[in-house]
């Protein structure tokens, strides 16, 4: 135990004099962390900590409290996602994503679903959506561009398997005629990072139902540079996505309710916008995992007074 504490005291104190040194002598904050500032990476940490305004109180060094066993937390043995994986004979997943799976999908899990996965590797993951998504009209359909992957079709469990990339427009639309459109889409594919925009690009408008949900996951990818081949990550296209979903309130001669108010919408609909800012209705971030919901077109905000 002591001798823990003395590793990572020994791990901590070079951290935070570097980090001291840097905002005293106004530089930007080298490395704080081996994994995120060594050559595999992109310098995320000293990208985010000197740039975010949040009290130094919050963003101050500190390290992960245990080394708790996932397969003994009472707290996932409760989810009936981690039940069912724990069920099926191989794959690999992290442990925060069961309680990210089950905040986005849980109110879905027994409507008839048409479900697309990208990335089927054995077809575990194929195995666990079957077994969650209970409804038996819901039609599951997982893409890779390995042919192996063709074995983890079982067409008479309503799952079904199609070859080709994940960035292959002509490919994703045949897949959209043929099982779509998605009530869900999870990107777990190559986890390249312009794979996962141009996916997304492609499919949130083409594939995915007004309504449905767009999940990208192993986003920590967008940090280590094996993954990450274009400028910007997802995770950065997300953040831009944020910003996005507040244009109508950033333009000139909007600034202030007045143009929100009940009654106004036609003269609200005159306002240039983005499309995505009328088709999102929530983008949610957790450890590794975004999800966007589509939003049915035709809503414009307006700020309801009651009488
Ligand atoms: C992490 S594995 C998928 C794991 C699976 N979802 C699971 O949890 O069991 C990633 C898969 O993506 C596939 N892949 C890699 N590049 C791809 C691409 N461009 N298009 C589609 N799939 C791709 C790989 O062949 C691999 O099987």
């Amino acid at each position: 135990m002591i001798g823990r504490l003395l590793v990572q005291l020994a791990k901590a104190i070079p951290a935070f004099v570097a980090y001291k040194v840097s905002k005293t002598f106004g530089r930007r904050t080298p490395a704080l962390h081996p994994s995120l500032g060594g050559p595999d990476s992109t310098g995320a940490a000293d990208l985010v900590l000197p740039q975010i305004g949040l009290d130094s109180r919050l963003t101050r060094i500190t390290s992960w409290l245990a080394e708790a066993n996932p397969f003994e937390s009472a707290e996932l043995e409760r989810l009936p996602l981690f039940k069912l994986w724990l069920g099926i004979p191989e794959g690999h997943k992290w442990s925060q994503y069961f309680y990210a799976y089950t905040a986005v999908f849980e109110s879905q899990r027994l409507r008839p679903l048409r479900i697309l996965e990208i990335g089927v590797f054995y077809g575990s993951s194929l195995s666990l959506w079957r077994g969650y998504f209970a409804h038996p009209d819901t039609v599951i359909v997982g893409i890779d561009i390995e042919p192996v992957c063709a074995q983890s079709e079982n067409p008479n469990a309503n799952v079904h398997v199609r070859i080709g990339s994940q960035v292959d427009a002509v490919f994703l639309d045949r897949v959209v005629k043929e099982f779509g459109p998605f009530d869900i889409i999870i990107d777990d594919g190559s986890h390249q990072s312009s794979h996962m925009i141009t996916s997304f690009n492609h499919l949130f408008e083409a594939g995915l139902k007004d309504d449905g949900i767009y999940l990208v996951e192993d986003l920590h990818s967008n940090f280590w540079s094996t993954y990450r081949d274009s400028e910007l990550s997802f995770i950065d296209v997300c953040k831009q996505l944020v910003d996005l979903i507040h244009v109508h309130y950033i333009q000139p001669g909007v600034e202030g309710i007045g143009s929100f108010w009940h009654g106004r919408e036609e003269q609200l609909k005159s306002i240039d916008v983005t499309f995505l800012t009328t088709r999102i209705r929530e983008i949610r971030f957790f450890d590794s995992i975004v999800a966007i919901t589509k939003k049915a077109p035709g809503y414009v905000p307006s700020l309801m007074r009651k009488p």
